[in-house]
């Protein structure tokens, strides 16, 4: 369904292209896990498929298709009605993506008024059942609310909902659990190997963490440097590195009990 060819980004003011020529697919209904260390172009790649790279600091190169669509080089009328209803986007830090003066239920609802016709009691029904969906208790009472009445994971959870609303084939889920504790972290899991069971929606899940990408991708990707220097079926990645760098990424797992690498 997401086909990228040799995709390039460079900003104008750097010397070194943040990402540097990575191929990568996601079949429909496939999750897949991208991991690396910090700087490595992650978030690069993934602003590049959202269209949310600011485009004149930067040079693109490559294809991004989706279900065959061009999503780097179509018109931008065309390009903002495939991004607002085909993919959705989730950021780590779930605070900062909200608007602290909207209610939540509104925010959530937004991408409905932007690229639906629907009305607003019709869009209001569409945001209560997506919000028990990403199974917030009491809907209606978070549909009031306004984002600092939210805990980190119930807003997570309503970042997912808002991501979700239009039902997106595909979802961008950049460090989505970072920012939370351990517990939510699992939780925040559980819920989206749920959705992807349920809805069938693709997935590309970016995380710096390869144990977190172990649980729920059944193919992960490495990257280091702008470059993809490792990629497959999780479990060969995980016990049968290829890469120095992805070994250094496993070593570098911290383990409950110090022996267990895996
Ligand atoms: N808007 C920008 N302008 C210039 N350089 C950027 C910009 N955004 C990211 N970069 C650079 O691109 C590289 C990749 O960044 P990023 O994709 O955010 O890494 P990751 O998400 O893997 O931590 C880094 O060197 C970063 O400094
Ligand atoms: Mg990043």
């Amino acid at each position: 369904m997401l086909e990228i060819r040799d995709l390039h980004v460079k900003f104008h003011n750097r010397d070194r292209e943040a990402v540097a020529g990575i191929s990568l697919t996601i079949d429909d209904g496939e999750i897949v896990g991208l991991v690396g260390e910090s700087g490595s172009g992650k978030s690069v790649t993934a602003m590049s498929i959202a269209g949310l790279l600011p485009r004149k600091q930067c040079d693109l190169s490559g294809d991004i298709l989706l279900d065959g669509e061009d999503l780097l080089h179509a018109p931008r009328s065309a390009l903002r009605q495939i991004h607002g209803r085909r993919i959705g986007v989730v950021f780590q830090e779930p605070m900062s993506a909200m608007d602290p003066l909207m209610r939540v239920g509104e925010q959530v609802g937004e991408v409905l008024r932007i690229h639906t016709g629907l009305t607003p009691a019709q869009r209001k029904k569409k945001v209560l059942e997506v919000l028990s969906a990403v199974e917030l208790a009491d809907p209606e009472g978070v549909y009031n609310k306004y984002p600092h009445e939210l805990s980190g994971g119930m807003l997570q959870r309503a970042m997912i909902a808002a991501a979700i609303v239009i039902q997106p084939s595909l979802l961008l889920l950049d460090e989505p659990t970072t920012a939370l504790d351990v517990t939510i972290q699992a939780q925040i899991l559980e819920l989206l190997k749920k959705l992807n069971a349920e809805k069938g929606i693709s997935m590309l899940f970016i995380s710096h963490n390869l144990n977190v990408v172990r649980k729920l991708c059944k193919r992960v990707a490495v990257m280091q440097r702008g470059l993809l220097v490792e990629s497959g079926d999780t479990k060969d990645v995980f016990f049968h590195p290829q890469h120095p760098y992805t070994r250094r990424l496993i070593e570098a797992i911290p383990t409950r009990h110090g022996k267990e690498t895996v």
